[in-house]
């Protein structure tokens, strides 16, 4: 039990209970809750923007949304695609169950861990899903050869890749990708779903999209609330050729996207700059984050491109018993990876967030693995800077090297002792 959170809403399923459904339960501490949980963009939309949605809200609330085709074509405009290409859904997770329903016809292959819908899904229409194990001693990269490889073997007719992957957050660069893509020309589907592409910073070109407008049996696909920080809304889009694009369009309703989608797909084009800003500052936080984490002795970090970090605990330490603590104790929540197939409660996923709260879950984390308390964080790591072009100036108005970044320090009267040895102690 954490505070006074009943366990059940923390241990439902294979997703993570809502922000609303926490907020509306009691963490028993007052404070404000900070999620580690749900990985999206802090550093946009703009306030600007967020204070239009403000004024339009009587408007927005009230009147229907012009159709979703009207909708598509500006967000085609502002990112230079052919709207023939292109079908938007109420979150990308409304078009993942179409392409299923439609395109889906006995098999799929999928690396696990990975998002739940792409197992679940096929699995709640009958069918078969063959499961590709990701190797936790490489750091849970996918090999490709070796997944069309296991692919071949099963026969599977359908293939799902996630580039950046969830939960580990491991990038393909774009022309190994471009190599399985050419492999599987004969499968009857290969999705690429790149709902968290904006955030990678491994290289420029990174998307597969405008090969996906071109080829037989490609989708790709993009979350439209992870990129903009706006998950309530629900929108994402897909990209495939006009047939394919076309067939999973005409099963949507005319008004699948409401009235926020519309006004924020609108707002866009006056926006870019500050969104291209908000993606630089969380691929800097990413870094700063990773390095932090890094620094608290048996904890494990996974190298990761999307705006999250995969991290293990030491062996005899629980995630369930920690996300409980740390929600209980810090107004933290985490997601520990428990319920997700290939994945075990070791694991926990940490949203990238700005430092102020990374020193919040920092605080947590250390109480709960050594038993000490935040004196022990000091603030050694230096902040990796950003160009002033690059800060999003509604961000913060102080230079980001500024900002205090921690490193764990083990307390002194504890420094004779090998930390491992000191847990390991405690745990006995
Ligand atoms: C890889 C991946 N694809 C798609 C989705 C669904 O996103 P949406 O909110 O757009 O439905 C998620 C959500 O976590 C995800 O992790």
């Amino acid at each position: 039990m954490a505070g006074s959170i009943d366990a059940n809403l923390l241990r439902q399923n294979a997703h993570s209970p809502s922000f609303f459904a926490l907020n509306r339960a009691d963490t028993g501490n007052g404070a404000e809750l900070v999620d580690f949980c749900i990985p999206c963009n802090p550093y946009f939309p703009t306030p600007d923007m967020f204070g239009r949605l403000r004024d339009n809200l009587e408007t927005i609330l009230k009147y229907y949304p012009s159709s979703a085709d009207t909708i598509t074509a500006e967000l085609c405009a502002t990112l230079g695609l052919n709207p023939q290409t292109v079908a938007m859904g109420n979150g990308s997770t409304e078009l993942i169950t179409w392409i299923d329903h439609l395109l889906v016809q006995e098999s799929l292959c999928t690396p696990i861990p990975t998002f739940g819908r792409w197992t679940d899904q096929p699995l709640e229409t009958g069918k078969r899903v063959d499961m590709f194990p990701l190797p936790e001693n490489r750091d849970f990269a996918l090999d490709l050869e070796a997944f069309v490889g296991f692919l071949r073997e099963r026969r599977s007719r359908v293939a799902v890749i996630c580039n950046p992957n969830n939960p580990d957050g491991n990038y393909i660069p774009r022309r190994d990708v471009l190599r399985m893509l050419d492999a599987l020309v004969d499968l009857d589907l290969v999705v690429v779903d790149e709902s968290f592409i904006d955030f990678v910073d491994a290289e420029p070109l990174t998307s597969v999209a405008e090969e996906a407008a071109i080829r037989p049996n490609v989708i790709v696909l993009k979350s439209l609330g992870k990129n903009f920080g706006l998950h309530g809304i629900r929108f994402g889009y897909m990209v495939a050729n006009p047939a394919l694009a076309g067939r999973v369009r005409k099963m949507l309703p005319k008004w699948n996207l409401n009235s926020f989608a519309e006004i924020v797909v609108f707002l866009l084009k006056e926006h870019r700059a500050e969104y291209r800003a908000s993606l630089a500052r969380a691929a800097l936080d990413r870094r700063s984050m990773e390095r932090q984490l890094a620094s608290m002795p048996g904890l494990r970090v996974f190298p990761s491109q999307g705006n999250f970090i995969l991290v293990k605990l030491p062996d005899d330490k629980n995630g369930v018993q920690l996300r409980d603590y740390l929600l209980s104790e810090h107004g933290v929540f985490v997601r520990e990876c428990g319920n997700k197939l290939g994945s075990t409660s070791q694991f926990l996923r940490l949203v990238v967030r700005p430092p102020q709260d990374v020193h919040r879950l920092l605080t947590g984390l250390g109480a709960y693995l050594y038993g000490t308390e935040k004196a022990h964080l000091i603030s050694t790591v230096s902040p990796p800077d950003m160009s002033a072009e690059e800060r999003p100036p509604y961000v913060e108005e102080r230079p980001y090297a500024e900002e205090r970044h921690y490193t764990y320090e083990q307390p002194p009267h504890l420094q004779a002792t090998p930390i491992e040895a000191v847990y390991q102690t405690r745990a006995g």
